[in-house]
């Protein structure tokens, strides 16, 4: 009974994808390769929340501050086109089912902003507050965001992902609805060299390695790349560890998020 209803589950979350091969090897990953590897035995590596948190406590500053260090002006997005944001909590007050919700929002607008960035990549768009953030400033110079988004199988929110953004923002804007680990060899494929890059996708620590890997090579001289709750584990700190620079930490409303600008 209990492997029937496994396989129903199974069944019944993933049939609507069978169309989309894009995401098949997510599946795998995820479900497959998982109970697999439980059935075996192999635990799931421990997460190291406490020791993160520490750290980041440790380096925090609010996000003037950060702003000031970058010399960047503070711009809070929600302030300059307060009808824009209107009109995004209404689509979001629309959308029948719940996602991830907004990061630090004058944070990301007030770099891409301080960068004069015309490329960028993000990664986890959900409702797309970060995606509407970024998007209203590079709209001001024609700039390209190239995100990647898995949706959330379940919840079957493929339909929903970035419905805050209006039609008006989305003609240069280019979603990979895939995970990380096939979406952004495309998405750097096809941005090129990147002024900016805002992680905000898988949280584990191997997917953000691999991640912060890949947005950091494709990143140009003096760009930045912004990671969301990096208090979740010690994977930010073991990259800039790696990479040997040492990163501005932001604290904002209880949430943590790191910056690395690129020598
Ligand atoms: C916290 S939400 C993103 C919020 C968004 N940045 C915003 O500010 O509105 C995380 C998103 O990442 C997606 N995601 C999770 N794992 C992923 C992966 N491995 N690859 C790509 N996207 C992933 C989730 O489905 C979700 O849409």
């Amino acid at each position: 009974m209990r492997y029937f209803r496994a396989a129903f589950n199974l069944v019944y979350t993933y049939y609507p994808y069978l169309l989309k091969p894009a995401v098949w090897p997510a599946i795998w990953r995820m479900e497959i390769a998982e109970r697999v590897s439980r059935l075996f035995g192999k635990q799931k590596p421990s997460r190291t929340a406490d020791a993160a948190v520490d750290w980041c406590a440790h380096l925090a500053i609010s996000t003037e501050d950060a702003l000031a260090e970058l010399n960047v002006a503070v711009a809070n997005p929600e302030t300059i086109y307060p009808e824009v944001f209107d009109q995004a909590k209404q689509a979001e007050g629309n959308c029948p089912i719940k996602m991830g919700g907004a990061g630090n929002l004058t944070l990301l607008y007030s770099l891409v902003e301080g960068l004069n960035a015309t490329r960028g990549i993000e990664t986890g768009v959900a409702y797309g507050w970060s995606s509407l953030a970024t998007l209203l400033s590079l709209q001001k110079r024609q700039g390209q965001l190239f995100s990647v988004d898995l949706p959330y199988f379940k919840l079957r929110s493929d339909n929903w992902v970035g419905c805050v953004v209006p039609s008006g923002l989305r003609g240069n804007w280019q979603i990979y609805r895939c995970a990380d680990r096939e979406g952004l060899p495309q998405a750097t494929r096809a941005a090129g060299s990147i002024d900016f890059a805002h992680y905000d996708s898988d949280k584990s620590v191997p997917g953000r390695l691999w991640g912060y890997d890949v947005l950091w090579n494709a990143l140009r001289s003096g760009g930045l790349v912004v990671s969301d709750d990096i208090g979740d584990n010690d994977g930010f700190q073991q990259f800039c560890e790696k990479i040997g620079i040492a990163p501005i930490v932001v604290v904002d409303q209880g949430k943590y998020q790191g910056i690395l600008r690129k020598p």
